[in-house]
């Protein structure tokens, strides 16, 4: 079948000022209210409402959310350049700067190829290494818990821990000390909270003022900035120590950015700075909320569960596993896999549009926002058997064969595709590969699992979860 067959043909095109259907929202402010509130009930509402394409606002700026992967396709793979991610991901800058994230033109692209060496297949099973024992110090903590008669954890705290332990020793290295990695925890916990307070209707203002979440950002930037700057200057001084930093230290690209401090044709010190925050922020948060998921999910269907031990039992039988085996642990990249799916870290993924394009059938204004659903697309009956059920077994060739590429984009596409994609397989397969081959947990009694958009979709209030070692 081709890839296209299952999206309903493309509407005829519509009078250029034509709009498609949605709801009116709040005369002033539109409906940045109700999508604040909750992003992912507002987007299965406008979806479920409006079907493929719908148009709001959030106050003055029109927003089309789409949810037909034809036109997510022509927005992530741009083939005219017509989007920017522009003011749409505003929140995050200043957190990261110029960063690979919000990066655009030449410079991206330049930014991108050098640092692409860093994320090639060879160098991320050198991280596997990592992976695996910081996974093995994680299992054996909660040996010494159990031991000791606190079986109890909070599935989401550990697994974010473990994401950002593995994020800062790739790349940092080895020479990160404790008090700098807690710098480094600390930071990205108010890293967090400030984003979401970024994201408010009010975002501009309140970030503004002298508020709690705000005063918290400023210190932990100014901490971990610190923290970064020392190493950018232990590695400028005292050469290649081989971990990501050093491979955005030691860069060169012949056209050299022009940036006052750029060392030959490589970047600046400011560049390194941003990239490597980047790096800690992107690469930690949406890998540790996948996994946190894949265990609720587990906990919820032991069958599966049951399915993943034996592939653990029948590839690894009592060992540990390692880089290698990372092939061969399908359904253990499967239940990855489906967890990315139910519940995608980017719920959706916006762009700005530069000129106008044609989206659906109606023509998308020079400076509009356009929203790739992913929530709605990776939970749509048109791409999925029973989207709501937790089913590692429909990720076969065939199944991925007779579905169109853009109805499952948890880490985007075109130019702007995750760079750490391969290291997020990578972490997921052998952390879920490691822990559950000792371990198994289920949710704390009385506990209720909901999803909640902020930065990523975490369990809302955490994820209780009562371990018990495997027998
Ligand atoms: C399950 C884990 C992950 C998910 C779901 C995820 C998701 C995404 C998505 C959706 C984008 C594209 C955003 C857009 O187009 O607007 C992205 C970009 C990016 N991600 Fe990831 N990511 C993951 C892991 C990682 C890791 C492990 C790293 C680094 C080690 C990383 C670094 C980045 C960077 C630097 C970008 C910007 C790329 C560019 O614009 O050129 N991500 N990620």
């Amino acid at each position: 079948m081709s890839e296209t067959t299952l999206v309903a043909p493309a509407p005829p095109n519509h009078p250029p000022n034509a709009r498609p259907p949605g709801p009116k929202g709040h005369p002033i402010y539109g409906v940045l209210w109700e999508f604040h509130a909750d992003p992912v009930a507002f987007q299965e509402r406008i979806v479920g409402t409006y079907g493929d394409i719908a148009r709001f606002r959030f106050f003055h700026l029109p927003v089309y959310l789409l949810a037909n992967p034809d036109d997510i396709r022509t927005v992530l793979a741009d083939p005219e350049g017509a989007f920017v991610k522009g003011m749409a991901l505003d929140g995050f800058r200043p957190l990261v700067g110029k960063g690979l994230l919000l990066n655009e033109g030449d410079s991206h692209r330049r930014q991108r190829r050098m640092m692409q060496p860093a994320f090639h297949r060879q160098r991320v099973a050198g991280y596997g290494e990592v992976m695996l024992e910081e996974a093995q110090r994680v299992s054996a903590k909660w040996a010494a818990a159990v031991a000791s008669g606190r079986a109890q954890v909070d599935m989401d705290t550990e697994m974010n821990r473990l994401t950002l332990t593995i994020a800062a020793r790739t790349l940092f290295g080895a020479g990160i000390t404790d008090t700098e990695a807690s710098d480094v925890a600390e930071a990205m916990s108010a890293f967090t909270q400030w984003y979401h307070q970024s994201t408010h209707p009010m975002g501009a203002l309140l970030q503004a003022l002298p508020t709690e979440a705000t005063r918290s950002f400023k210190a932990a930037k100014k901490k971990l900035g610190a923290v970064v700057d020392r190493m950018i200057k232990a590695r400028r001084e005292g050469g290649d120590t081989g971990d990501i930093l050093s491979m955005l230290v030691f860069a060169r690209d012949a056209e050299g950015d022009g940036t006052p401090g750029t060392i030959g044709g490589g970047m600046s010190n400011e560049h390194v700075h941003d990239e490597a925050i980047t790096l800690l922020v992107a690469g930690h948060e949406t890998t540790g909320a996948t996994l946190a998921w894949a265990w609720a999910l587990l906990a919820r269907h032991p069958e599966v569960a049951t399915r993943l031990r034996a592939e653990l039992d029948a590839v690894l039988g009592d060992r540990a596993p390692t880089v290698e085996d990372a092939p061969k642990l399908d359904y253990a990249r499967n239940v990855f896999a489906e967890a990315l799916r139910l519940y995608p870290s980017a719920t959706a993924l916006p762009r700005q549009a530069v000129k106008p394009v044609v989206l659906g059938g109606y023509t998308v204004p020079k400076g509009a926002i356009v929203m790739c659903a992913a929530w709605a697309c990776h939970h749509d009956p048109r791409f999925w058997d029973d989207p709501q059920a937790f089913r590692p077994e429909r990720w076969t060739a065939e199944g991925k064969a007779t579905r169109p590429k853009f109805a499952f984009f948890p880490f985007g596409g075109g130019a702007r595709v995750c760079i750490g994609e391969a290291f997020a397989w990578m972490e997921g397969t052998l952390l879920l590969a490691t822990l559950a081959r000792q371990w198994s947990a289920s949710v704390a009694p009385g506990h209720t699992v909901v999803p909640e958009a902020l930065f990523t979709v975490r369990p809302k209030g955490g994820l209780p979860m009562v371990l018990a070692p495997r027998v």
